[in-house]
């Protein structure tokens, strides 16, 4: 069979990185794009030293911003893509609450453009990033794909509208085959340990932020919370490794080359289990073997007592569910920063 090539945007980034390593051992040819607003070529370089020079030979790399229209047409115009898998975009609830200009910018922009010059040169073939956010404080967990959807803030606006955007051109273009990924908690990294998540500044997201306590660079995590109706009172989230979230992603771009879908439809890629925030500390804590001082603080605005994944519509009609559970993430998680206690750049001087 033909190999098929895909074009990942966004694929210098966490998810992005470990769905090109999981691609190519796949059999996949790879063209990546991506503007290194929130990754480094570093990470790419890794990615290279993970699957070995065979595979890596089958990556080709754009330094492209998906808001330059007349740049990614020249891209579309070197390649016949067989499906685009769309990860570019920026990510953090607070950032987008103090720069919403910025978001609706990057996300949405660069993705009317990406459907744009897929559409001249017909590739309609999607994967999309969209994420559990788009349940907003869901009343009902767990979180059903048909649950009413509502974004909190900025950054959950654009996944929300990139939605409907996908669903609005599905309906007025049948020919168009878009899988929507609804992500919960992705955390974890690469078994090398050579790849993971290198998040600019002070992490939004727990479990960089509990990592960041573990090699010394944060002195205590701030426990937002502790007064939840919970088990334990801390609130709970459906963590997901990263290398599941990356085949959820293969699993979803063969579902696009079979014949019989049709149309626009989401996907939650969870565990289908939640874990509460004193949970993964003192999981990460056991695998790492290293103390994480606490302090227990009011609850950050906006946040949600509970949020984990229905998980049966992707395994029935994706054929994949979530291998690893909370351990191997913590294990992974404390690979990846003892090896890069400051990430791809290393110490600053
Ligand atoms: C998890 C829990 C915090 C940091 C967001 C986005 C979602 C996805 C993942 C992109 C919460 C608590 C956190 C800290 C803490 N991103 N926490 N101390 O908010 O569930 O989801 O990131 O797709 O779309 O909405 O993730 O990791 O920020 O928080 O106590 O320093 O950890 O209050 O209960 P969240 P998170």
């Amino acid at each position: 069979m033909e190999e098929k090539l895909v074009l990942v945007t966004g694929g210098a980034g966490f998810i992005g990185t470990h769905t090109v390593v999981q691609l190519l051992k796949e059999g996949f040819r790879v063209s990546i794009i991506d503007n290194f607003d929130n990754s480094v070529k570093e990470a790419l370089d890794r990615v290279k030293e993970v699957v070995g020079p065979a595979l890596a030979a089958k990556i080709e790399f754009h330094f492209v911003d998906l808001r330059n229209k007349d740049d990614l047409d020249k891209v579309f115009a070197k390649s016949k893509f067989d499906g685009v898998i769309h990860f570019a975009g920026r990510k953090a609830v607070g950032e987008s609450v103090e720069y919403p200009r910025r978001y609706f910018d990057n996300n949405l922009i660069g993705t009317i453009n990406l459907y744009e010059v897929m559409a001249k040169y017909n590739c309609k073939k999607m994967v999309f990033s969209s994420s559990s956010t788009v349940y907003g404080q869901p009343e009902k967990v767990p979180c059903l794909e048909d649950t009413e959807l509502k974004a909190m803030n900025p950054y959950g606006r654009t996944k929300l509208f990139l939605e409907e955007i996908a669903r609005d051109i599905s309906q007025a273009e049948p020919d168009w085959q878009i899988i929507l990924l609804r992500y919960f908690n992705p955390v974890a990294a690469h078994e090398s340990g050579k790849i993971g998540e290198d998040p600019k500044g002070i992490p939004n997201n727990l479990m960089p932020y509990i990592q960041q306590v573990a090699v010394g660079r944060l002195p205590e995590l701030n426990v937002y919370g502790h007064d939840y109706p919970t088990r334990d009172g801390t609130a709970i989230r459906d963590y997901i490794h990263v290398m599941d979230l990356a085949d959820g992603h293969i699993a979803a771009l063969k579902k696009l080359f079979t014949p019989d879908f049709k149309g626009c439809v989401p996907y939650n890629l969870g565990t289908g289990r939640g874990t509460s925030v004193l949970e993964m500390v003192a999981a990460f804590e056991k695998a790492s073997g290293k103390k994480i001082p606490m302090k227990l603080c009011p609850r950050r605005a906006g946040d949600a007592t509970a949020v984990y994944a229905a998980v049966d519509k992707a395994a029935k009609e994706l054929g994949w569910k979530a291998k690893y559970g909370i351990e191997e993430m913590c294990r992974d998680q404390w690979n990846w920063a003892s090896k890069n206690p400051w990430g791809y750049q290393g110490k600053k001087a």
